[in-house]
């Protein structure tokens, strides 16, 4: 449902997603997955400056971070609005970050990196299979030889299915007070599953609510919103890019990976 208030609620869109980044589990856990890793390659490259790329930066959670520790590292986000949350954000703590507006699947960038990581499972947010192979490629490009790539990946789903398609439940995941009239915005997300095609899809609902009462509703629907990929998918798209020597940890720390492990991340080198 669309009201005449859409553009209201539409405004708040980016800073609710930035608030919930920053204190959800889900966003926090996955960040923590990067971090662990990216730490344990620069001690293995005994190399203190990694020169990494952020792949889907967004906000700079990572990136800042990371900046604000003397590491060289650069951003690259499809999306203006990110990037201008990225930039406000650095300003304020005096960082200068080297920010770029392009694709994973278009990179082109000046120069070359140690490292390259695509944090959140972002990766899964290319639903075609094509842009994900060119990404793939994208990646290797722009390593240098020693390189290595670290992505962390999501099983949505696992096991046989009677149904193709399965429907989750609506979850609120982000609320916020709108400063101007004390309003509550709220936000609901759903997501439904393809199990035979292995795409996610996502429903947010966005309330306005005042005095408890919802006077004011958005929904927005990407359909499809996330791919995912088992772990021999995923080893497969690094093999077929030409990346060598590959590791998949378990989620939340360093460790090897098991098959049963849904939340993994993997390490690929450019030989
Ligand atoms: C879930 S957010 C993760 C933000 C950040 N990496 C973090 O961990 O806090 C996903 C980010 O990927 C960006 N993104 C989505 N599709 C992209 C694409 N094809 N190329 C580059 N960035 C993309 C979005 O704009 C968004 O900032």
């Amino acid at each position: 449902m669309r009201t005449w208030q859409d553009e209201q609620v539409q405004q708040h869109h980016y800073p609710i997603l930035y608030e919930v980044e920053e204190t959800h589990w889900w966003y926090v856990g996955r960040r923590r997955i990067i971090q662990c890793l990216v730490e344990k390659i620069c001690t293995s490259l005994n190399s203190p400056n990694p020169r990494i790329l952020d792949v889907g930066c967004g906000t700079g959670r990572l990136l800042l971070d990371y900046l604000a520790q003397g590491i060289d590292i650069d951003g690259v986000d499809i999306s203006p609005e990110m990037l201008a949350f990225c930039a406000e954000k650095a300003q304020q703590l005096g960082l200068h970050p080297r920010l770029f507006e392009q694709t994973m699947q278009q990179l082109e960038l000046p120069r070359t990196y140690r490292t390259i990581m695509v944090p959140s499972s972002s990766f899964q947010l290319l639903t075609d299979p094509h842009d994900a192979q060119e990404a793939m490629c994208r990646f290797f490009r722009h390593l240098e030889p020693g390189g290595i790539l670290v992505m962390p990946f999501m099983l949505l789903w696992r096991g046989p299915s009677t149904q193709r398609i399965v429907q989750g439940a609506w979850e609120l995941n982000g609320e916020a007070v709108r400063p101007e009239d004390g309003g509550t915005i709220r936000r609901w997300t759903r997501s439904t599953l393809d199990i035979a095609e292995q795409i996610e899809a996502t429903e947010d609902r966005y309330e306005v609510l005042r005095d408890g009462a919802v006077v004011a509703t958005e929904m927005h629907v990407r359909s499809p919103a996330t791919r995912w990929y088992t772990q021999q998918q995923a080893l497969y798209l690094y093999e077929e890019a030409g990346f060598t020597s590959m590791q998949i940890f378990k989620e939340f720390s360093g460790e090897m990976a098991s098959v049963e492990d849904t939340v993994f991340s993997i390490v690929g080198m450019r030989p």
